[in-house]
């Protein structure tokens, strides 16, 4: 468990959600040195592959030479998720750092829950049972698939990313329907508007936490 107050004691878990392109390796960047200059020590770490075995993992989950069936693919994220929570943000958390992370259970429950129809409770008892961190504040990036993929132009495509429009649009509705039910955790901004009011945004909620 990690507690809100006494911050630069114990480590806080900061989760960044969103369909492709809707800015949250942005908006990471940005926020990571701003939290920097503030005193805080930061871990930057993303999924997949946020750990060498996740990096391969990573290249198999988002090769187009596989369609795994919807079971494979999400314990193949569950074993990258695995690696990284051991290896980075547990360690990261015990450390008292901030952990930045661009994407995690969320993005699991949205893509192989909401997008692939795997049923929800059971991705999430798995999670539950792994007894892994949970966020203490995730920022979901929400815009139509439509404005995400403009943003992706020039970029070629991988596996997922290369899903139909239907697929990401159940992803988006995934996510915000997370968002719901936990909206204390979760932190709904609309990322149509501009890079640095998004930015903006996400430091005053940030600073409500006291950092
Ligand atoms: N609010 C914004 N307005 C306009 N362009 C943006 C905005 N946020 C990000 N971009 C641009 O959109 C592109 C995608 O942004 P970014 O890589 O941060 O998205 P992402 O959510 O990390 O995507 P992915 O899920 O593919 O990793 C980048 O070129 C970035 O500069
Ligand atoms: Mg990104």
């Amino acid at each position: 468990m990690y507690h809100l107050s006494s911050l630069k004691q114990v480590g806080l878990f900061i989760t960044f959600e969103g369909i492709e392109g809707c800015g949250k390796t942005t908006q990471i960047k940005l926020l990571a040195p701003w939290l920097k200059e503030r005193g805080h020590s930061v871990c930057v770490t993303y999924e997949p592959g946020g750990t060498l075995l996740g990096q391969e993992i990573r290249k198999i989950l988002l090769s187009p030479n596989f369609s795994p069936a919807k079971e494979t693919e999400l314990l193949l994220y569950l074993a990258e998720r695995a690696e990284h929570v051991e290896k980075v943000i547990r360690p990261g958390l015990e450390e008292s750092k901030i952990v930045l992370c661009d994407r995690y259970h969320d993005s699991t429950l949205a893509y192989q829950g909401y997008g692939r129809g795997l049923e929800f409770e059971w991705v999430n008892n798995l999670f539950k049972q792994l007894k892994w961190p949970k966020p203490d504040l995730t920022f979901l990036l929400d815009c139509p698939v439509e404005v995400g993929f403009k943003r992706l132009r020039g970029r070629s495509l991988d596996r997922i990313e290369g899903e139909k429009m239907a697929f990401h649009q159940r992803v988006r509705e995934g996510f915000l329907s997370l968002a719901q039910m936990e909206p204390e955790r979760i932190k709904v901004i609309d990322a149509t508007q501009s890079i640095e009011n998004i930015q903006i945004q996400i430091r005053e909620w940030i600073k409500q936490y006291g950092l």
